[in-house]
């Protein structure tokens, strides 16, 4: 190290430190801004309902499925308001205003609701039932279980735009719908986790994203295995369903 980089260096430390401190007090000044404002809460109540409705939608879907065939396709349902410091950072990366338009105009992921299926065929039907109903708007489709991100990442985004009706009229609001399988969701959360883990060295780190990304071909493996027994089963239930007919004739 010359002397002169000595001495730059704990300056240029300093300087990260002092904006590094400074973004965080921005993150917090706008965190109490938006949680304080009437139009934010608002906003968020809004994306709140539209949750509710989208929510509603694969129940009833499931409902009807359980009474006709017998079996539950939706295993769980949860879901999420983006957390204004989530918000705040999203808005910062993209460049956008601090504004409500900014976010309702240009953020897709505010309002979000995860799906996790039994088998991957019932994905795909309850995407298609829900891309069906005429009163939902199907802005973006992303299919990361045909074509998985390179991390081993699995499940079926879609962006939908869905009318909620308010005292002053009806509002498009945005909701991202996440439908995977559960062993799916078991991966992403194991994932997300390592995604967050700031303090792991990069050794570790390259260690256990490829430890996931076997685990990912693995699960991949075993929800298409799980998929073909359950249609040996549907296969046996029909041809038994259709021999008591033929006998009660
Ligand atoms: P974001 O800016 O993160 O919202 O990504 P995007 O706009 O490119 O959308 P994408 O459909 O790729 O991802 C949306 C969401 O899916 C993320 O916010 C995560 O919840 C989830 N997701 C996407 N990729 C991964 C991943 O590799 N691992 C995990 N655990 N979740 C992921
Ligand atoms: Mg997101």
């Amino acid at each position: 190290m010359t002397e002169q980089e000595s001495i730059m260096l704990p300056s240029l430390r300093e300087k990260e430190n002092e904006v590094a401190m400074l973004n965080g007090d921005i993150m917090e000044q706008l965190k109490i801004v938006m949680q304080n404002s009437q139009q934010f809460q608002e906003m968020m109540m809004m994306y709140k309902c539209a949750i509710r409705e989208v929510r509603t939608k694969a129940e009833v879907l499931n409902d009807e499925m359980s009474v006709r065939y017998h079996r539950n396709p939706i295993s769980s349902i949860t879901s999420r308001v983006k957390k204004p410091e989530s918000i705040t950072q999203k808005l910062l990366k993209k460049g956008l205003p601090f504004t409500v338009e900014a976010i309702m105009t240009n953020l897709s992921d505010v309002a979000g609701v995860r799906i996790i299926c039994e088998f991957i065929d019932d994905i795909y039907t309850i995407a298609a039932m829900l891309a069906m109903q005429d009163d939902l708007r199907l802005i973006q489709i992303k299919d990361y279980i045909k074509y998985p991100k390179d991390n081993g990442y699995r499940s079926y985004h879609m962006i939908v735009e869905i009318p909620v009706f308010f005292s002053k009229g009806k509002t498009p609001m945005r909701v991202e719908i996440q439908i995977r399988t559960i062993a799916m969701d078991f991966w992403a959360s194991l994932d997300h986790e390592l995604k967050y883990k700031k303090d792991i060295n990069p050794e570790d780190e390259e260690v256990i994203a490829n430890e996931l990304l076997a685990c990912a071909e693995r699960i991949a493996e075993t929800d298409m295995i799980m998929q073909q027994i359950r249609m040996k089963l549907d296969a046996v239930e029909q041809h038994k369903a259709t021999t008591e007919i033929i006998i009660d004739e």
